[in-house]
């Protein structure tokens, strides 16, 4: 193969390697025809897990760039030829495309061809118990009101009476008091994050974020040009002495971190709120699922404890609905209120005001109250299930790290039951085999040593279910590989 490959850190592997071999494709140096080492053999020589290479080569196959002959191996497609060689891309463009370029994937690419039986991805909900019947009726009343309305763009912080849901839901169960006016509706957390970004940093600013931590937002703090800088988390939060003096932005997740599930405790809490006023710095406090809290005394959010105007709150109803609903909010300290609508009404105007309206109809008739309260008993018990097995059947391998709220546990692999740098690929790659998702931790450190360890979600499998994925599982750890 006349391309090398070159792996840095253990962030976005798969996106990656893909990368290179498309732009090996692309620009000639791999040829038609050519072909590729196995999957396994690529999987050892850059010390990636095989199911890393079968799924790059599947996207690849799939985008026409390799064909595979059955039996035979993989091959650069014969249609390349068509494509003429051309200098770099990015030469031609902006340097600011580079940067872009480089981005890691925010995605982790899952296979097609062979969904797992049972996926413990983190960051689904359980679709299956949503009141779809309330949601349409909601859905027809925000038609009814559409058709009514006169036409044009509304406001872009979002529909009245949805801010007005908002802040009274938060003021009630998440003790975050505000003003309906100073909520802004985005499209997810992610947008209210990308907001924050825009109108608060300055290309080369220096940006504080856990380490471990929730990499679509330190991607989007990078593609807004900051110097993002991981500072290591420990069993109450982030280190608040270990951040750089010269951070504008701290970017936290205090009820329940991601992804290793400690809430922050409130002394923590207290440091990083006087430690952000010293400073002049913003914090942008990422509370994504803690509305499931199962153990413990409710912990004041930052924003609750916030007295200086430092905290900019974002939420999002991905973990209360499901994530494709693309509806998150953010509450903005009042200064930065203006110039966060204005960044919202040119990035996209607003957000779908059917579906706000949907929303607000579901939430101020109690549907939302209800469907929480009903979610939060069976994910308790999920939540309950999955402890047991952890503590017992699966206690050989795993440990589960001391968590108190949201949909996802993390359990760390017993380095007395598995050493050395590739064990989490391996039980990764061992429950795949027994059509198990489970997702290693290792890739969502920037700096820090990654102590190894799986992410188990439990808002993806019925509690029904949950038994036999969990014997599913155990089983797959049972098995030497051979
Ligand atoms: C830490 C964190 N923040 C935010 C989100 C939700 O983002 P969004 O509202 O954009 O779907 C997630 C989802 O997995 C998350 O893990």
């Amino acid at each position: 193969m006349n391309v090398h490959l070159t792996i840095h850190g253990r962030q976005g592997l798969a996106g990656q390697i893909y990368r290179q071999l498309r732009a090996g494709v692309i620009d000639g140096r791999l040829a038609p025809g050519e072909r590729l080492p196995s999957t396994r053999e690529l999987a050892t020589q850059l010390g990636v897990s095989r199911k890393t290479t079968l799924d790059v080569f599947e996207r690849l196959i799939a985008e026409g760039y390799l064909r595979s002959r059955t039996g035979d191996g993989t091959f650069v497609a014969d249609e390349m030829t068509r494509l003429a060689p051309r200098p770099p891309r990015t030469a031609m463009l902006h340097p600011s495309v580079a940067l872009w370029e480089s981005l890691p994937d925010v995605l982790p690419m899952t296979s097609r061809e062979r969904p797992p039986e049972f996926d413990f991805i983190g960051g689904v909900t359980d679709k299956a118990l949503f009141p779809f019947d309330q949601w349409r009726r909601c859905v027809s009343h925000a038609l009814r009101v559409l058709a009514r309305a006169p036409g044009g763009y509304r406001d872009p912080a979002g529909e009245q009476e949805l801010r007005l849901a908002v802040s009274r839901y938060l003021a009630f169960s998440r003790a975050v008091v505000s003003n309906w006016q100073d909520v802004i509706m985005t499209q997810g957390a992610q947008q209210a994050i990308d907001l924050l970004a825009r109108v608060a940093l300055r290309p080369g600013d220096v940006v504080a974020v856990e380490d471990p931590g929730y990499p679509p937002a330190r991607t989007s703090l990078l593609a807004a040009g900051a110097n993002v800088v991981p500072v290591p988390v420990d069993d109450e939060g982030i280190i608040v002495d270990r951040l750089p003096p010269e951070a504008r932005i701290v970017y936290v997740t205090p009820s329940h971190q991601f992804p290793l599930g400690m809430p922050m405790s409130l002394e923590r809490r207290l440091a990083l709120l006087a430690w952000a006023q010293q400073h002049g710095a913003l914090i942008v406090e990422d509370d994504y699922d803690g509305e499931y809290r199962f153990e413990g005394r409710p912990v004041e959010s930052l924003k609750s404890l916030d007295k200086a105007g430092v905290v900019a709150y974002v939420g999002t109803f991905s973990k209360t609905i499901f994530p494709e609903l693309r509806v998150g909010y953010v509450i903005p300290p009042a200064p930065l209120g203006v110039a966060m609508r204005k960044a919202k009404q040119i990035g996209d105007w607003h957000s779908c005001t059917m579906t706000q309206t949907a929303l607000a109809k579901f939430m101020l008739d109690g549907y939302f109250a209800k469907h929480l309260r009903r979610m939060h008993k069976e994910y308790a018990l999920r939540r309950a299930l999955l402890l047991h097995a952890l503590q017992h059947d699966l206690s050989p391998w795993l440990r589960p790290l001391p968590s108190s709220a949201g949909i996802h546990l993390v359990a760390e692999i017993r380095a007395d039951a598995m050493t050395g740098s590739g064990v989490e690929a391996m039980l990764v790659e061992r429950a795949a085999a027994a059509r198990v998702g489970v997702y290693g931790i290792a890739g969502m450190y920037v700096a820090g040593r990654p102590r190894p360890g799986l992410l188990l979600g439990y808002g993806g499998i019925g509690t029904d279910r949950l038994r036999a994925g969990l014997d599913r599982l155990k089983a797959a750890l049972e098995r030497r590989p051979s």
